[in-house]
């Protein structure tokens, strides 16, 4: 059975949605982000902060590759994760793709009482939000599926990824 892959930009929430489909399908959970946490034994703000973006980015690799040899898990990317072609192709290969979509202003109040995600740790988030997001729009564009979470609650937008899936 092919994973259930979920990309996206951050705060579209990923992780609370694959958190209860893992709870719905009764599969496993993979938060890939929690993964290169507990293998670094440190935060990724702190990953961020001592040893830079290149070096998260490494890990980030490491871990989707073996995250991708699994079968019929759910699994959260990191938002950034698959920018990176060999990433992209690794978890496409046995996953169906499905990218959670918010605007930048959704995405802004939801990211915005966090200091967890580094790269919107800056003076001006809500460019910064926009720049990327048109940056990535490309590449998040090659999911299977597309769902757009404005409006949604995690319970709907689980229930949409069931029927699909
Ligand atoms: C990142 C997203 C974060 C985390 C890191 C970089 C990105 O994950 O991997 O801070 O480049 O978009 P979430 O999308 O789970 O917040």
């Amino acid at each position: 059975m092919k994973n259930i892959v979920l990309i996206g930009f951050m705060g579209t929430g990923k992780t609370s949605t694959g958190r209860l489909l893992s709870e719905r399908l009764k599969r496993e959970f993979l938060e890939l982000d929690g993964a290169i946490e507990e293998k670094e034994g440190v935060s990724i703000r702190e990953i961020f902060e001592t040893k830079g973006e290149g070096y998260f980015r490494k890990i980030e690799k490491e871990i989707v590759k073996e995250a991708s040899k699994k079968d019929g898990v759910i699994i959260s990317a990191g938002g950034g994760a698959i920018i990176d072609e060999e990433n992209f192709k690794n978890l496409k290969e046995n996953g169906i793709l499905i990218c959670l979509e918010a605007s930048a202003d959704v995405i802004l109040e939801r990211t915005k009482s966090l200091d967890t995600r580094p790269l919107l740790n800056v003076p001006h988030p809500k460019e910064t939000i926009e720049g990327l997001l048109k940056k990535r729009d490309p590449y998040y564009k090659k999911a299977d599926f597309r769902i757009d979470t404005d409006v949604l609650t995690v319970e709907e937008v689980a229930e949409r990824i069931i029927k699909i899936s």
